[in-house]
């Protein structure tokens, strides 16, 4: 079968279409014939070698972690899906991947496409819904009446975010280029600083979270717009001993990842908030949740653009320019 593929880590990782055998079903898998995938950035970082360490390849390995597809065949211990089922996945962290014709899904990992959506849209949820989910909800616990700062609000992760923090009842602030400015605040974003204009940390203040999306100095800046009890939850890093305890990394990246988050968990402690790095993971019983809301219209998939299965490569290239509105998808069928 068709799949996009990276031969080796580095510089040239030589990205491209290689013809690889169907994958194997074990008993608790489904295999996928997959309709859409969408693309996000760790895919352009995986094959550069930056998560060697953490995430486990065999090379030449397929790219690509969130999809939507029709199953075609189910191991012998599956028992919640059948073939014909339209499924839809995060695939993350498990060394194969979504670019392709066809994928192999654990069982647990996979929740019902939701009936409003095309497999295109309900590609473009995995990555960045329980992302959300996870941060959000599960370790901010954010509630009613809270304020929670989701930056980069017009991208894959923020679309979402800021969707489910409104349902969950928060108020949101968010940053964003000028010309984005009305897509934010038609998802709901409360209090929208244009990034190009304004600094955010001069603007916002009180907020009970973070959700760390942008690279460079926002993480330690957001600290001034949190209030005493406030938490940065940081998808981007630092890395820090918990995830590395967590993924039972050995005891030197242990080591390392605890320096690397030393300086902001210095920081955060002295102001009486906390800081975490979150590794998003895949949970097919959380994906039946966030997929409800899309189902109830709570929350509705923002795609951007759609690439054929052909120029799967060049939808990893308009996504490594770091100003897609939505998700990126790319569509095999
Ligand atoms: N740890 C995890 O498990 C995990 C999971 C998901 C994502 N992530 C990470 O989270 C980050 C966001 O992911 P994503 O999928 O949302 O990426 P994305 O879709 O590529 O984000 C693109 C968006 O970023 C905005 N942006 C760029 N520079 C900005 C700035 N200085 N201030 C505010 N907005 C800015 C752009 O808006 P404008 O065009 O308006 O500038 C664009 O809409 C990535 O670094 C990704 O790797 C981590």
């Amino acid at each position: 079968m068709k799949a996009l593929t990276f031969k080796r880590y580095g510089k040239t990782p030589d990205i491209g279409f290689a013809d690889v055998p169907r994958p194997t079903l074990k008993d608790d898998e489904l295999l996928v014939q997959v309709h859409a995938a969408s693309v996000n950035p760790i895919d352009n970082m995986i094959p550069t070698g930056l998560f060697k360490a953490v995430l486990k390849f065999q090379l030449p390995a397929t790219l690509g972690s969130d999809l939507a597809g029709v199953v075609t065949e189910v191991g012998s211990r599956v028992t919640r899906f059948k073939p014909g089922d339209a499924i839809f996945a995060n695939i993350f962290d498990l060394g194969t991947g979504a670019l392709a014709e066809f994928a192999v899904v654990p069982e647990s990992l996979a929740a019902l496409k939701p009936a409003n959506l095309d497999f295109v849209q309900a590609a473009s949820i995995p990555m960045v819904g329980l992302t959300s989910w996870q941060a959000l909800k599960e370790r901010a616990n954010l509630r009613a009446g809270q304020k929670v700062f989701i930056p980069a609000g017009a991208g894959g992760v923020g679309t979402f975010a800021i969707q489910l923090a409104k349902h969950l009842g928060a108020k949101v602030g968010t940053t964003t280029s000028t010309g984005n400015v009305e897509l934010v605040r038609r998802l709901g974003a409360d209090e929208v600083v244009d990034y190009k204009q304004q600094a955010f940390e001069n603007v916002l203040h009180d907020y009970d979270a973070v959700l760390g999306t942008v690279r460079g100095d926002a993480i330690e800046k957001s600290i001034g717009i949190l209030k005493s009890g406030g938490t940065i939850i940081s998808l981007i890093g630092p890395l820090d001993a918990a995830f590395a305890r967590a993924r039972r990394l050995n005891f030197v990246l242990t080591f390392v990842f605890g320096l690397m988050s030393r300086k902001i968990m210095r920081l955060t402690k002295k102001r009486g908030l906390t800081y975490s790095f979150l590794f998003a993971r895949p949970d097919g019983s959380q994906l039946t949740h966030v997929g409800k809301l899309l189902e109830a219209e709570h929350i509705r998939p923002v795609v951007d653009k759609v690439f054929p299965f052909e120029q799967a490569n060049e939808a990893l290239a308009y996504l490594a320019q770091g100003h897609a509105k939505g998700k990126v998808v790319v569509k095999m069928l």
